[in-house]
């Protein structure tokens, strides 16, 4: 097969984003826009891929890493003088070489494909993606002649009324044959509107030449909306958004309604599982099968198995296993461990521990730095006293024990397994297996005092 390389274009300021974040990383359900681009150009399986960089070269640098070679555009004089930067990697090389925006980041792998194929079958010097667009504001205009072959692309600000009446778009994607693509760079000039090199103008120059230039018209106008402000950002969100849940439903999946629950590219969902409206399901997070995630609950980073149901809860960087339930209003913080049909129930914060299987966390407790083993029961109210001010500690609790309610446990205490705990106590001291620990005043009753206590006369 002919050698395939592929430019991707990330060095603009964007400035029509009006943003201090690098426009090709502001991110679409999750996943910065470039990563998008760079995840389906790999799937193209090119040999080499360049990224062109600028502001912010660093950090669009830092988020692709080893999968791009980069060439700095120290400053952005267009399309056309972004491609040049890629010359010392790729000029001279035999090959056929995409093009494509880091601003696109709806396209999808197949039509990359179809593009390919279209160029090749064509034998021609360069093709364009094209769209129909219903509005075709701001993008560049395909102008064929009588009989329908590819002229040139016209910009938006110098198309003449008429050529902007032209619905057919380009879509920043491109197949050149690359040795064509760097002779015919060297051509390019900044005769127009912006004062640009425009990498539109190629057309022109290699028909010019008498080559032969082709144009694929993808049938789907939504995967070429490039995001240049932030109402093509939340449209492309929007349709991202879509295509997620439209596959997680026909993986077995169910939506009480899918256009108000918001799951990030990559998020692993088993089927039978059914998610509620008003869902955040983001980053690495996998959830197992059969599970019930309802209304409003944010889960990141997270993996939850089998059987699973969150009510309403933020799940962060945690992990929850088969059976067990939290929530309503419960909050895993980091490293929170809930294991097989353990119960973390209403108002419950668990950070940095180990709930065992079947233990019961029922209500108002913040469980802190903890190892709790199995068949716990935690009363109400119960807090696991981690801070000293300077440093955590760890509390360690052994299987089938019971802590009564408004337990104050501080921590490091350990609390060995069978052991009861009074409602009430503060606990300082580690509890030996089969103890009953009370560590409060007792009660006093002052007969007949009631009486004097003036607002109860
Ligand atoms: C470009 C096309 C337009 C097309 C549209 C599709 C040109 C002249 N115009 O317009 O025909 O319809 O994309 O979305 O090519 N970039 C650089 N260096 C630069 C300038 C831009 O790397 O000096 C990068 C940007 O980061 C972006 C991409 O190139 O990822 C496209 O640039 P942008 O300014 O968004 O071009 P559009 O105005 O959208
Ligand atoms: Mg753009």
């Amino acid at each position: 097969m002919n050698a395939r390389y592929a430019i991707i274009l990330a060095a603009g300021k964007g400035t029509r984003m009006k943003s201090k974040l690098y426009k090709v990383l502001h991110p679409v359900c999750g996943k910065p826009m470039v990563e998008h681009i760079i995840n389906r150009v790999e799937e193209t399986n090119p040999t080499e891929i360049v990224t062109i960089v600028g502001h912010g070269a660093d950090k669009v640098q830092s988020q692709l890493g080893e999968r791009s070679q980069y060439a700095l555009q120290a400053e952005q004089l267009g399309t056309g003088h972004a491609v040049m930067q890629a010359a010392e990697f790729l000029k001279g090389k035999k090959g056929t070489t995409l093009v494509i925006s880091g601003d696109t980041p709806l396209l999808t792998s197949e039509t990359l494909d179809n593009l390919f194929e279209y160029h090749q079958g064509k034998g021609a010097s360069a093709t364009i993606l094209t769209a129909h667009a219903e509005n075709p504001t701001g993008y560049g205009r395909i102008l064929r002649d009588h009989v329908g072959i590819v002229d040139r692309i016209v910009e938006q600000k110098d198309a003449t009324p008429e050529e902007a009446q032209v619905k057919e778009i380009n879509t920043g994607t491109y197949c050149f044959d690359n040795e064509l693509l760097f002779d015919a760079l060297e051509n390019l000039n900044t005769d127009n509107a912006q004062g640009e090199y425009y990498l539109t103008d190629i057309i022109e120059i290699l028909k010019a030449d008498g080559k032969n230039v082709a144009a694929y018209q993808t049938e789907d106008f939504n995967e070429s909306l490039g995001v240049n402000d932030r109402v093509a950002l939340a449209e492309a969100n929007r349709l991202m958004r879509e295509r997620i849940n439209h596959q997680h439903m026909l993986n077995g999946v169910s939506f009480i309604d899918p256009a108000a629950t918001y799951i990030d590219a990559g998020v692993i969902i088993g089927a039978e599982t059914v998610i509620e409206p008003g869902v955040y399901l983001k980053g690495k997070t996998v959830i197992g099968e059969n599970c019930v995630i309802t209304a409003q609950s944010q889960i990141v980073d997270s993996t939850i198995e089998d059987n699973v149901t969150i009510k309403t809860s933020v799940v962060e960087e945690s992990v929850v296993r088969s059976g067990a339930d939290v929530g309503p209003y419960a909050h895993l913080r980091p490293k929170a461990e809930i294991h097989e049909n353990a119960h973390v129930g209403n108002f419950v914060e668990v950070k940095n521990a180990v709930v065992g299987e079947g233990t019961k966390v029922g209500h108002l407790s913040y469980v802190g730095d903890a190892t709790l083993g199995k068949d716990i029961n935690v009363g109400c109210g119960v807090v696991f006293v981690n801070y000293d001010g300077k440093k955590k500690h760890r509390t360690v609790v052994g299987d089938h024990s019971f802590i009564g309610s408004s337990v104050n446990i501080i921590a490091p205490v350990e609390i060995e397994a069978n052991s009861c705990v009074a409602a009430g106590s503060t606990i300082t001291d580690d509890i030996p297996e089969h103890a009953l620990a009370i560590a409060r005043a007792r009660q006093v009753n002052k007969e007949d005092y009631a009486k004097k206590i003036p607002y109860m006369q």
